[in-house]
């Protein structure tokens, strides 16, 4: 840091209530550590195969089906390794021949070089666009359609709309689970990993999967490819109807994640959370537009994040910015590494206080002010 900016103090009466503001891991409510902090005793390193564990995944699927307002018929599925590890299993046991792939990011791209390399399937078609942008599908002869509902990476939300009937819809909600409405008609697998919107923390993949999506998993599980038992969806499958997972979970992150959808269920439901979002991200967006030295990095309002929000700065230095603010206790607003732009990223997931969010564009002001 320059003697400048180690120099800057945010006036204690600016500064938010809580600093973190990040994409991911993200922050975990208070109330939900203090009710961690009671169960803890006798859960936390009692055996994983036993009620009390049960209950918290029972819990955990419950409360995402009444969050999703799913059809009786979807399943919550769960396992370990996070969304990287799913995609890895979604090649398995999800695509048949062929995919195809908007790319418009880093997890989105991710996806599509999963599949790109796997022996066991055909060139996948890819449809990229520039970063900040969504592409559209282009139905064809596939047999899975693959989308990021929330590019994490350029804060770029897509729309989503079933391209066929004829082939599955999967969705990476990794960044949108739990805090952007979505219809599951439209859907037939959305999986996502609990650090995020469900302000959990990392290490555990969980999947809401419809009838066609269960019966694709069943094909090609008890098929003739072969599927490394950690990646296999048909044995994550029966181990999710017995509330349980294939091999050892974090006990914590399945508890913090309950506890989150059980909050927002309690709150108002998805649209509450939604709807909390949107106006945190607009007040960022807002923030922006209204200051000659930034503006919003995605120009098409409709695609702009209400949970990740990227922000371009001219003729100030977003990462001196970010450093100050991490200074200052407001963590995590650095740009995503790869995308290279001078650019905060802030994340409004359904944890961040509105009234936090007004307090860091306060801030915003104070250290550009300071900077300059
Ligand atoms: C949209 C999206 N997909 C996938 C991932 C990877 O998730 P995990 O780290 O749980 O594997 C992330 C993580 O940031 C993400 O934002």
């Amino acid at each position: 840091m320059s003697a400048t900016e180690t120099s800057i103090s945010i006036p204690a009466e600016l500064l938010p209530e809580d600093g973190r503001f990040g994409s991911g891991p993200s922050k975990v409510r208070q109330e939900a550590l203090t009710s961690f902090l009671d169960i803890a005793p006798r859960y936390l390193g009692t055996s994983h195969r036993q009620n009390e564990v049960k209950r918290e995944v029972s819990r955990l699927q419950n409360g995402l089906s009444e969050l999703f307002s799913l059809p009786q018929e979807w399943e919550i599925l769960l396992g370990n390794g996070g969304s990287t590890l799913f995609w890895d299993a979604a090649s398995f046991n999800l695509i048949d021949f062929k995919s195809q792939h908007l790319s418009f990011g880093e997890f989105s791209s991710k996806f599509a070089t999963v599949v790109q390399k796997a022996p066991h399937l055909e060139e996948p078609e890819i449809i990229s666009s520039v970063p900040g942008t969504c592409p559209a599908a282009d139905p064809s002869n596939v047999d899975v359609y693959a989308l990021t509902h929330n590019e994490t990476s350029t804060g770029v939300t897509a729309t989503l709309n079933r391209p066929s009937k004829d082939a599955l819809t999967l969705v990476d909600a990794t960044s949108a689970a739990g805090a952007i409405n979505w219809d599951s008609d439209q859907v037939d697998c959305y999986y996502f990993a609990p650090q995020k919107a469900l302000a959990s923390d990392g290490g555990l993949w969980l999947a809401a999967c419809s009838p066609a999506a269960i019966a694709r998993i069943e094909k090609l599980s008890g098929g003739e490819r072969w599927t490394p038992a950690g990646l296999d969806l048909g044995i994550a499958l029966s181990n999710s109807r017995q509330n349980q997972t294939y091999n050892t979970p974090s006990l914590a992150t399945i508890f913090l994640a309950a506890e989150m959808v059980e909050w927002i269920n309690a709150s108002g439901g998805l649209s509450w959370a939604d709807e909390r979002c949107r106006r945190s991200s607009n007040t960022i967006y807002e923030w922006a537009s209204d200051r000659t030295f930034a503006e919003p990095f995605v120009n098409q309002i409709s695609d702009r994040s209400p949970v990740v929000c990227t922000i371009d700065f001219e003729d100030v230095d977003a990462g001196a910015i970010s450093r100050v603010l991490r200074a200052n206790g407001i963590v995590d607003t650095e740009s995503y590494r790869k995308l290279g732009r001078n650019q905060i990223r802030v994340a409004t997931f359904p944890a961040v206080e509105p009234s936090d969010v007004d307090a860091l564009c306060a801030c915003l002001d104070f250290v550009v002010e300071a900077l300059s």
